[in-house]
């Protein structure tokens, strides 16, 4: 018998098919933050991508709250943790991450995105801005076959032997960081190759489940409410992640006891970190192996974004033209 009308399926979120709608906020976003393409003024990229992503979630229709933002609210003027977007309907939970790679659209490096994560009501891991130790692989591998608690050496060989290659045949993506020194010495030593990316932990995280990405495996520190959105990414295409906040005070333990965690120190699986019927949209600023940039010509623009949907499976890219005559923040 045919589900009645009106009613989510069972484990949707709801019904109705907000895919579009957050693509133009992310559209939004990006269109804004291509402005400042290889100006080299990255909080201004950043400030453009922010405001053009709070005024395009007047037009959605959700309830919705954001628990992953720009910060706490004395902080960030808008986008803020418990910040209210929308202009009714659905009560979800939002994460945005506005700017993905500031610096990179600061000095027109690869890469660069806006992107965004949509769940029910309580389903993301409340994250404060500090680190998280993570560790991700692509689809169709047997459960637990990456440990963050593991050795480097065991997890890129237990990767190798599900993947039946060598260990000289996987590539490893990590932040390029002086922190990760140890890591990458492990990695080198282990045969692996490596990709070291200067920013943009979220499409590291993403490329293990793009097959034409050609990276195995991501590993190493970046920021948790990247983190996040990276699971919410994962949860739709496939794939495993751990992550574990990392904390350089007790201020930010007490932080994150105050968001709820007894225990600070635990490891979150994707599942954890956002759970249920999870969307994920983004759309590329600059160019990268997921998504082209942003392509401006006059008076027109050009974007590419994705936007998947953990309950479906479904993964749709879009490619929009944008009249930039006829824009205003509510009609993109
Ligand atoms: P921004 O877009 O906020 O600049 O973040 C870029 C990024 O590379 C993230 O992808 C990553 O999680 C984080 O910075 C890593 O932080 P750090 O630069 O301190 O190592």
């Amino acid at each position: 018998m045919a589900p009645p009308k009106n009613r989510p399926l069972p484990g949707a979120m709801t019904d109705r098919n907000l895919a579009l709608e957050l693509v133009r906020v992310t559209e939004a976003a990006a269109l804004a933050a291509a402005r400042w393409i290889g100006l080299g003024d990255k909080n201004a990229a950043d400030g453009a991508a922010v405001e053009a992503m709070r005024h395009a979630f007047d037009a959605v229709a959700i309830e919705g709250t954001v628990v992953i933002g720009e910060g706490e609210m004395d902080e960030a003027p808008m986008l803020y943790i418990g910040e209210k977007v929308g202009c009714g309907g659905p009560k979800m939970d939002i994460a945005v991450d506005p700017l993905e790679g500031t610096t990179l659209t600061a000095k027109g490096g690869p890469n660069a995105m806006a992107t965004l994560a949509l769940a029910e009501e309580g389903k993301f891991l409340h994250a404060p801005d500090i680190y998280m130790d993570k560790i991700a692989v692509g689809a169709g591998l047997p459960d637990g076959v990456v440990n963050l608690d593991d050795s480097v050496a065991n997890n890129l060989r237990n990767l190798a032997r599900a993947k039946r290659c060598d260990r000289s045949d996987l590539v490893v993506c990590m932040l390029d960081r002086d922190r990760h020194k140890q890591l990458l010495a492990h990695c080198r030593e282990a045969g692996a190759r490596v990709v070291l990316i200067s920013d943009g932990d979220v499409a590291g995280v993403i490329a293990t489940a793009m097959p034409d990405a050609e990276i195995d495996i991501y590993m190493g520190s970046g920021g948790a409410p990247e983190g996040v959105l990276a699971a919410a990414a994962l949860r739709c295409v496939g794939g495993q992640m751990q992550g574990r906040l990392q904390y350089e005070s007790e201020d930010q333990i007490e932080r994150v006891r105050q968001m709820g965690h007894a225990d600070p120190k635990r490891v979150f699986t994707c599942e954890q970190m956002a759970q249920g019927d999870v969307m994920f949209a983004a759309t590329g600023v600059t160019t990268g192996a997921m998504l082209r940039g942003v392509r401006r010509t006059g008076t027109s623009a050009i974007t590419h974004s994705i936007v998947m949907r953990s309950h479906s499976g479904t993964v749709r890219f879009i490619e929009g033209h944008h009249n930039l005559a006829q824009k205003t923040w509510t009609a993109t």
